[in-house]
């Protein structure tokens, strides 16, 4: 008796157990449903909710031209492809369809999983205080740069706001500044020749084309300045300290390497600015795409995750990799040179990283090239004829003897880039 009463009181166990079971199981999938559409990816015609990958640009062969003229940052899709899942959002069609993000936040277009991953990836990394600091989305770093330029212009006596950067300069900053003919602003050249007192001086650092670790050279109180540190993470730069400025710029094309994704963030101190700022963003675009941001967001809380759930996993280590990486690049690089009678390159920088908690070397994202070579003026010219794109001095506001090219391309491309100046003589 005592034995089947045990036994029916098991049964009874089982079936409550299978019962709860089957019921969390419908729940996981109606919530994967509700949630994240479909059948695990799949849509309800059994299609495969993934997308078609994007061209980009074309191969790298033996004969083909190979395009270091952009930073086009295709380096990092090895790492991406090994994270899977853990970096991949679905949205539903009826998802993110509203204008507005957050209407009780400081800024109604942000997203507020992507604000709280980027506070999360600044604290992380300490390469920028977030604490007191107003942050806000953009359509790439580009938009926040013109956003910042209306916010801080025109000057005091209502004539247009010089801008400035010491040469050489990001290639950008001239024609994105003067490409509308504002009233407000205007490109005023390097900052080392800069007469004037009232300016906007943007202080890139790293610096692009050259690497060089900046701080602003103008010294007049009433410059101000916007700091762009797209490249200030540390696969790039040994984090020394956390950026505290006034505006500071950041970028996922740099960062985690999806410049498809157009996303970029503004930290920004003076409330009145970042007021400035959005009201640029609303008139420019009304806002900032929210699929964007959520796939941004998902981006940096794997890279997050990555630190700070599974550390020792070098697979989830993004900035580990890049490290390694670059710097494989660059001790290539800086072999070729020193074997080649012709080129020279910026002397390494080194220094503690507060993130790695080591001394590591600079690993710049652009090589700053220069020839040496008799009869060679037109440097870019030279290797546009050795089918190799770089970009000139003279549009960073040097001379024509040196280029830049991008250190952030696909290994086919970087090869046969090293394999070509090898080459030259
Ligand atoms: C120094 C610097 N700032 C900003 C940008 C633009 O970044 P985004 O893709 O976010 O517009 C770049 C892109 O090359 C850059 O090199």
């Amino acid at each position: 008796m005592a034995a089947r009463e045990g036994s029916s009181s098991a049964a009874g166990k089982i079936a409550v157990v299978a019962s709860v079971a089957v019921n969390l199981a419908w729940l996981a999938t109606y919530i994967h449903r509700r949630y994240f559409g479909g059948n695990n990816g799949r849509s309800d015609g059994g299609e495969i909710a993934t997308v078609e990958p994007s061209k980009g640009k074309p191969p790298v062969t033996e004969h083909s031209v190979v395009n270091l003229d952009h930073g086009d940052p295709t380096l990092y899709v090895e790492f991406w492809r090994g994270t899977g899942d853990r970096a991949t959002i679905v949205i539903p069609g009826w998802q993110t369809m509203s204008y507005f993000s957050d209407l009780v936040g400081f800024c109604w277009f942000v997203e507020p999983t992507f604000e709280r991953e980027v506070r999360r990836l600044h604290r992380l990394v300490g390469n920028a205080v977030v604490e007191g600091y107003h942050l806000l989305v953009g359509t790439g770093s580009t938009q926040l740069f013109q956003a910042a330029l209306y916010a801080l212009s025109p000057a005091q006596d209502g004539s247009p706001m010089s801008v400035v950067s010491p040469a050489p300069y990001y290639s950008s900053y001239p024609s994105v500044t003067n490409f509308l003919n504002s009233a407000l602003y205007r490109w005023d050249g390097d900052a080392n020749f800069f007469g004037g007192d009232t300016c906007i001086e943007l202080v890139c650092s790293p610096n692009n084309p050259d690497g060089a670790i900046r701080k602003p050279v103008i010294k007049s109180e009433s410059r101000k300045t916007i700091h762009d540190f797209a490249y200030y993470w540390p696969q790039y730069t040994p984090i020394t300290e956390a950026g505290d400025h006034d505006i500071m710029l950041f970028t996922v094309s740099k960062c985690t390497g999806h410049a498809g994704t157009r996303l970029g963030w503004a930290l920004v101190k003076d409330v009145e600015v970042a007021q400035k700022m959005v009201k640029f963003m609303e008139l420019n675009t009304i806002g900032v795409s929210k699929d964007s941001q959520l796939r941004a967001a998902k981006i940096i809380k794997a890279i997050c995750d990555g630190y700070e759930l599974s550390p020792s996993n070098e697979a989830n280590r993004l900035f580990h990799f890049g490290q390694r990486k670059m710097a494989e690049r660059w001790s290539r690089l800086r072999a070729t040179v020193t074997a080649s009678d012709i080129f020279s390159l910026p002397n390494e920088l080194s220094g503690y990283c507060n993130f790695v908690k080591e001394n590591v070397a600079s690993n710049p994202p652009f090589a700053w090239l220069r020839c040496h070579k008799d009869g060679v003026e037109d440097f870019e010219g030279f290797l546009r004829e050795h089918k190799i794109l770089t970009r000139g001095g003279p549009k960073f506001g040097v001379d024509e003897k040196v280029v830049r090219v991008s250190m952030l391309d696909t290994d086919e491309a970087f090869n046969m880039f090293i394999n070509r100046v090898a080459s030259l003589k």
